[in-house]
This record gives C-alpha cells, sequence and structure tokens, in this order.
C-alpha cells in the first residue's frame, strides 16, 4: 500500500508568523500531527531547518514523545543537526540541502559531489538504528551515486513534475523522468519515496510511476485543511460575539 506522510512544516510556518519566540500558540503542529494521524497518516514529516524559521527544537521533541506512527525527520548535513538527530532517534532521516535564502527545499542534494559527508551521515545514522532516506532529483547519476551511500531509500524530488504539470507534453516528460529514475533505483535494491509539490490535481498522474513507497505530502493537505475548515471557524467565532450585550 501506498503510504502517506503528512509534512506539517507549513502549520508551523503559520504559527511562527504570530508567535515567532513565545515558544507556543496555535496552530499547533504537534496537535496537526494528531491530526494527521487519526486521520490515517502513516507518519509525519518535519524539517528542523538550521534558520528554524518554522518548526522549532521542542516541536521535533515533542512530536518524537507524542506522535505514535513514524517520525520522518527531514535535516541539513551540518554537524548542528547531526548531533540533534542522533539525540532525537527519529525513525527516518530524509537528508535534504538547505539554502537560506530559499522558500522551499528547492533542489536535491547533489550526491555524487558531496558523497563522503553524506556516507558518513548515513553511518552514523545506520548505526544508531535510524534509517536514512536521500531527497534527490529523478537523476540517473544521483541514483547511482545514492546507492554508494548506504541510506536505504531515496525521496524523489516531484518539484519539477508538479510545476510543469498543467502542460501535456512537459508533464509526460517529468512523469517518464520519475518512471526511469524510480525503476533504476528499484534495480539497485533502494527503496524510493516521493515528495514535493505534490497536490490534489497532480496526484493521480504521479500514481503512474512504479515502486512507491511513501508520498511526502505537505503544502497541499495544510491548504486544503484551511480551506475546508474556515467555514466551521468563522461560526465559532461568531458564537461566541452573540453573547455581546452593549
Ligand atoms: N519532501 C521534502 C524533502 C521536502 O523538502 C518537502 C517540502 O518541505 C516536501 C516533501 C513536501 O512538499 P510540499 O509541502 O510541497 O508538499
Amino acid at each position: 500500500m501506498l503510504k502517506l506522510g503528512v509534512n506539517i512544516d507549513h502549520v508551523a510556518t503559520l504559527r511562527e508568523s504570530r508567535y515567532r519566540g513565545q515558544g507556543s500558540g496555535e496552530p499547533c503542529p504537534v496537535k496537526a500531527a494528531l491530526t494527521c494521524e487519526a486521520a490515517g497518516a502513516h507518519g509525519i514529516t518535519a524539517h528542523l531547518r538550521e534558520d528554524k524559521r518554522h518548526i522549532q527544537d521542542h516541536d521535533v521533541k515533542a512530536l518524537r514523545r507524542k506522535i505514535n506512527t513514524r517520525l520522518n525527520f527531514e535535516m541539513a548535513i551540518t554537524a548542528e543537526i547531526v548531533r540533534f538527530a542522533l539525540k532525537l532517534r527519529p525513525d527516518i532521516v530524509c537528508l535534504v540541502p538547505e539554502k537560506r535564502q530559499e522558500v522551499t527545499t528547492e533542489g536535491g542534494l547533489e550526491v555524487s559531489r558531496k558523497l563522503n559527508p553524506i556516507k558518513q551521515v548515513c553511518s552514523q545514522m545506520l548505526k544508531a538504528n535510524i534509517g536514512v532516506s536521500l531527497f534527490i532529483d529523478p537523476d540517473i547519476q544521483q541514483i547511482d551515486a545514492a546507492a554508494k551511500t548506504g541510506a536505504q531509500f531515496i525521496e524523489l524530488h516531484t518539484g519539477s513534475f508538479a510545476e510543469h504539470f498543467n502542460n501535456a507534453r512537459t508533464r509526460q516528460r517529468e512523469l517518464n523522468r520519475l518512471t526511469a529514475a524510480a525503476t533504476h533505483a528499484h534495480s539497485l535494491g533502494l527503496r524510493v519515496n516521493a515528495g514535493h509539490g505534490l497536490n490534489y490535481e497532480n496526484l493521480k498522474s504521479l500514481l503512474e510511476v512504479p515502486h512507491l513507497e511513501e508520498l511526502n505530502i505537505g503544502h497541499s493537505i495544510i491548504s486544503r485543511s484551511v480551506e475546508t475548515g474556515l467555514s466551521k471557524a468563522v461560526k465559532e467565532m461568531l458564537r461566541l460575539m452573540k453573547g455581546y450585550r452593549y
């Protein structure tokens, strides 16, 4: 069965836009994670960025304590975050590239160029019984390099597919790239996840890609929850305002 990991970073982005630095506030990523689990999600994904722009250290620690499914901890390869991950002990880490200026993770890891540091982090994680996934573009050279690192999983970056979805020709080109990448990775013994930019419109096409085990989806699910929950939220506020007597 294809599994769903819900990325809850966007919940923290909304909280931080109002309560930055206060250590609490709404919406709460942990509550959101528990709601996702109760709805059937198979795992929770969170990215503790170096600039701590959304998810905070305390969020990830609370997620580790409270969720009952799998914690997929997205992280850059820096000494500080590696130390944090080894203490946190998520079920799996997904190594991602990170640039401070980017709005969200923009490209996949350059595994072939950073083979040694990636190998080293994989070995540290695997020794601690933490699974490892590498977030990479659907590129055969990156997959060949990923197979040399010790990581069990790759997560195929579906951002380009999502970006080119509205044009039939480029959509098919991106689907072909993802299919070739998944097929090649599978033939090398790598397990295959995918994520980034997946939404309620483009998902059906993506399901043509073989060997997928888990999709990590954030923005579209959190956005949909705002749209579907807004009416209830407004009604609840109006009910409270009804008590006004002046
Ligand atoms: N997978 C990875 C590695 C990511 O960096 C992100 C974005 O944070 C996602 C999945 C989820 O992307 P989206 O929020 O566009 O669904």
